[in-house]
Formats: structure tokens, C-alpha cells, sequence
């Protein structure tokens, strides 16, 4: 009875239920291609500004570039306006996607403030409104990310959830956490049942996946039909090849196989020489750290190097630090 499946979205059939997170800042292409490469059965666009999208700005637009090895993947977008949304989506429709996603989760102050992420959780005739404008105007299937609210006073994930429904939406993805309460505390796994019960869509769970094990744990708990892995996934795609051999396995038990040193310092190389190729060698430098500091990670005896990588400036630079680890 193994809990690995595919997933029928829409008119999209997923190879399998364990999805790569929308991480902003982090869940580029490069991320993104690498997440296939250990075999994410979906993937997602760093969250995108409708009205960025809608006003062609050249930066929003190129957040919508997804390429054959980040397929299938989903475009996700940000906003609150049911006619920009509209727009946002109908352009979408000109770049290569599999879905189109619609955040409902983002409780960064900035997106807040303007009614869009988390924020349109709060008015449930507005979201649904908002939904309905993606079903109508998009030739992708439209999935929703929600949390289960703004606050602890105001949960309204069920309702939430059917208006997402009744809208036409194919997929439910929820973060167990209320707006105002970030990340604290521990998601609310209890609520992925919950709406799974109450809904005919698939739903995917997803917060706080740290192990195959906790992926194992949460569909058994609440039945959901996929998963989702963001910041475990940082420095760490073998989170995803051993949670589709842990789901997979089961109910028989599966060892984690740890990546070696040279392993993570292969996947490192890797990812920085595409993030340069892709976004030239000045931004890719810096945007690349981050990532590399976390492949790092676990490593023993290295914190020093490790801390160092903050101050690389060229790619040539970074590949000799690394290369020094190896062997
Ligand atoms: C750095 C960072 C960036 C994120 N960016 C997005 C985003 O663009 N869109 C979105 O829906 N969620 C975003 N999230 C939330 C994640 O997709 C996910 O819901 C959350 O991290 C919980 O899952 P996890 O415990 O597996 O990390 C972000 C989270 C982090 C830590």
C-alpha cells in the first residue's frame, strides 16, 4: 500500500505527490531544475505580482520563465484585484506552465498591505472572486496555497476552501499556520484532514516536512493526496528523492540515504554554474551564497569555510573554495 501517487490537477497528471514549495528569493530555476532532478513531482514559480505582470515589468515577467527541466511547474501569482488578477493570468497564458497558482498564504508585510497574499483570506467573496477570475481566464488549472486564516480569532480555512472549490479551483494546498502567527509555533496538520474531508479537489499538505518520515506522517494523518517541502529543501534536494522512496516503501520503513561531502559539494557546483549562467555572474554570485551556505551544511569541521562563502565575489572564486572541500 505504498502512499506515493500521481496526481490528477485539472487536465495535469503529476508523476507523483511530492511537490517543491514557492520559496521567493530562493526558488528560482536553478532550484527549481534541480528539485526535478531528485524528482519533485511538481514545482512553483517564485510568487509573481499580478500587477507587475499586468504592467509587462521586465523583472516580474522573467519570475514566469519556467524551461522543459522545471516542468511540469506552476506560475504563482500575487495580488488582490479580481481584474488584474484576470489580466495577470491571460498573460501568463504566453509563457509554458502546467498550473497557475494563487497565493493566499504570503504574510510578508509589504504583500499584506497591499490586500494580496494571506490578506485575501479575509474577505471570502473577494477570493472567490479573485479565484473565479484565474479559472475563467487561464488555459492552466488554477491551484490556491492558503493558511488557515488572518488570525486565531478569524480561522476560516473551510470556508476558504469551498469558495476555492465552488470557483473552479483543482487543487488545495494549505499552511496550517494563521497569518499573523508566521511561522511560529507548529503547523496545524489536524486542519490538512479537515479540509480533506470536506473537499472533492486534491489537497496538498504542506509545513514543516523536515524528513521522509514527517511526509509519511502527515498523508497518513490527514489523508492528503500530495505533499509539499519548502525550507527543507534549502541545500537539501535529497529531501525529495528519499521522501518518494519513504512514500513509496510504505508501511514498510526505508533507510535515508545522507548525501556524501562530495555529493552536496557536486550539487553545490552544479547549481552555482547555473544560477550564474542564468543570471550573469554578478547577481548570480550573490544570489547563489545562500544556497551554497546550506549545501554546506552538516558538514563537520568546515564552519569557518563555511561562514567565508559570504564574501565570495566571482564564480571562479566560489569553485576553488569548494573544489578545496572535495576528497
Ligand atoms: C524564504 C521563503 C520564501 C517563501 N516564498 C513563498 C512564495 O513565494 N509563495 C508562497 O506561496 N509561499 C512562500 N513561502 C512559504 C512556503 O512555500 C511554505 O508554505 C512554508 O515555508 C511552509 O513549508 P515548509 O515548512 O516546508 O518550509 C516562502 C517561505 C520561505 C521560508
Amino acid at each position: 500500500m505504498s502512499l506515493l501517487k500521481k496526481v490528477q490537477i485539472g487536465n495535469l497528471t503529476t508523476g507523483n505527490n511530492v511537490f517543491l514549495a514557492p520559496l521567493a528569493g530562493i526558488g528560482d530555476r536553478s532550484f527549481r531544475i534541480i528539485g526535478r532532478r531528485f524528482g519533485a513531482g511538481l514545482t512553483f514559480t517564485e510568487m509573481a505580482s499580478a500587477h507587475g505582470i499586468a504592467n509587462r515589468s521586465i523583472n516580474t515577467l522573467d519570475l514566469l520563465k519556467i524551461s522543459k527541466k522545471d516542468r511540469p511547474a506552476g506560475i504563482q501569482l500575487f495580488g488582490s484585484n479580481p481584474e488584474i488578477m484576470s489580466l495577470a493570468a491571460s498573460i501568463c497564458n504566453e509563457y509554458p506552465a502546467d498550473l497557475l497558482d494563487i497565493n493566499g498564504g504570503c504574510s510578508v508585510r509589504k504583500v499584506m498591505k497591499t490586500g494580496a497574499g494571506a490578506r485575501i483570506l479575509g474577505d471570502p467573496k473577494r477570493f472567490y472572486n479573485i479565484v473565479k477570475a484565474c479559472v475563467d481566464a487561464s488555459i492552466y488549472p488554477v491551484s490556491v496555497k492558503i493558511r488557515l486564516g488572518l488570525s486565531e480569532d478569524t480561522i476560516n480555512v473551510l470556508e476558504i476552501a469551498d469558495a476555492a472549490q465552488a470557483a473552479g479551483a483543482s487543487m488545495l494546498i494549505l499552511h496550517p499556520r494563521t497569518a499573523r502567527s508566521k511561522f511560529s509555533g507548529k503547523a496545524r496538520w489536524e486542519y490538512i484532514g479537515l479540509v480533506k474531508q470536506s473537499l472533492k479537489m486534491p489537497v496538498c499538505g504542506n509545513g514543516d516536512i523536515k524528513t521522509p518520515v514527517d511526509a509519511v506522517r502527515m498523508m497518513r494523518r490527514t489523508g492528503c493526496d500530495a505533499v509539499m517541502i519548502g525550507r527543507a529543501a534549502i541545500g537539501n534536494p535529497w529531501i525529495i528523492s528519499n521522501t518518494i522512496k519513504a512514500l513509496a516503501a510504505y508501511p514498510e520503513e526505508v533507510e535515508t540515504l545522507l548525501p556524501t561531502k562530495d555529493e552536496r559539494i557536486e550539487c553545490a557546483m552544479d547549481h552555482l554554474n547555473m544560477v550564474v549562467a542564468f543570471k550573469g555572474e554578478t547577481r548570480g554570485i550573490r544570489e547563489v551564497k545562500r544556497h551554497l551556505y546550506r549545501y554546506l551544511r552538516g558538514i563537520p569541521h568546515i564552519s569557518g569555510v563555511r561562514k567565508s562563502i559570504f564574501e565570495i565575489a566571482t564564480k571562479d572564486e566560489a569553485m576553488k573554495r569548494l573544489e578545496a572541500l572535495m576528497g
